[in-house]
């Protein structure tokens, strides 16, 4: 859902995504980024020793805040319409961002659920930060915890895919078409 054109009084503001969304969306990224670099480098140690098992720690610590994290957004989403542009994008583009975010979005949810499956189902440790364990509502299954493992790893690859289209796109909005949809979310309104 896009909001509708503003009013003629309008301000720079109705065409950036609100401080919060920008901010939620800035600091997922880092977090996302910093989960997959854990993930993918504990993936290669040896299983059960260390520096595998803190940095599995600090990865599923990150995956459950990104979780909450993203119930957030999800939630102001669902509520509140994206800004208006001040040239609307042609249709396919439309189209192919909503596509594309939305896929975002599912990859978002399922990474830390699947992780749960593979970590839940396998009996290891659902921590956060060392303060706290996260309740395992799962029964301890090998079988279970295989396919999560499985969906999880083949899932981490498409979330690669998506992100690296995500990037791209992103670069030719801001250095082949020029237009406003990297401001939108750095909210520096100035260059247009
Ligand atoms: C958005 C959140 C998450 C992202 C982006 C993410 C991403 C990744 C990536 C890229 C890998 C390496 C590829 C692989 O072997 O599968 C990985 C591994 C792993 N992740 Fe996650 N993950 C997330 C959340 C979680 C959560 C919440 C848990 C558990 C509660 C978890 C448990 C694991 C484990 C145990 C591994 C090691 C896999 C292995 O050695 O085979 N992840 N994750
Ligand atoms: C350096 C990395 C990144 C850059 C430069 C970037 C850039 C952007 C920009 C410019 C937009 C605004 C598009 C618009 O308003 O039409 C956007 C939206 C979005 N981005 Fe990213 N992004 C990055 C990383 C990520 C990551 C890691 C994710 C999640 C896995 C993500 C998910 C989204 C989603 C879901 C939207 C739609 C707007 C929303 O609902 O928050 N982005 N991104």
């Amino acid at each position: 859902m896009t909001a509708p054109p503003p009013a003629s009084s309008s301000t720079d503001q109705d065409y950036v995504h609100h401080p919060a969304v920008r901010w939620l969306h800035w600091t997922m990224a880092i977090l996302i980024f910093v989960a997959i670099a854990l993930g993918v480098v504990a993936a290669y140690l040896p299983v059960g020793q260390e520096p595998r098992r803190s940095l599995l720690e600090l990865h599923k610590s990150l995956g459950f805040t990104i979780l909450i994290l993203l119930v957030v957004r999800i939630g102001w989403r669902l509520m509140v319409a994206e800004p208006a542009f001040r040239r609307p994008l042609d249709r396919s583009t439309r189209l192919a961002s909503r596509a594309g975010h939305l896929a975002l979005y599912a990859l978002m949810l399922f990474m830390p659920l699947s992780g749960y499956l593979y970590s839940g189902a396998g009996g290891y440790s659902l921590p956060w930060f060392g303060l706290f364990q996260w309740p395992r509502l799962l029964p301890r299954d090998p079988g279970l915890s295989h396919w999560g493992q499985v969906l999880h790893d083949r899932a981490a690859w498409v979330l690669g895919a998506v992100l690296a289209m995500h990037l791209a796109a992103v670069a030719w909005h801001a250095f082949v078409k020029r237009d406003e949809v990297l401001s939108r979310m750095t909210g520096r309104t100035g260059a247009d």
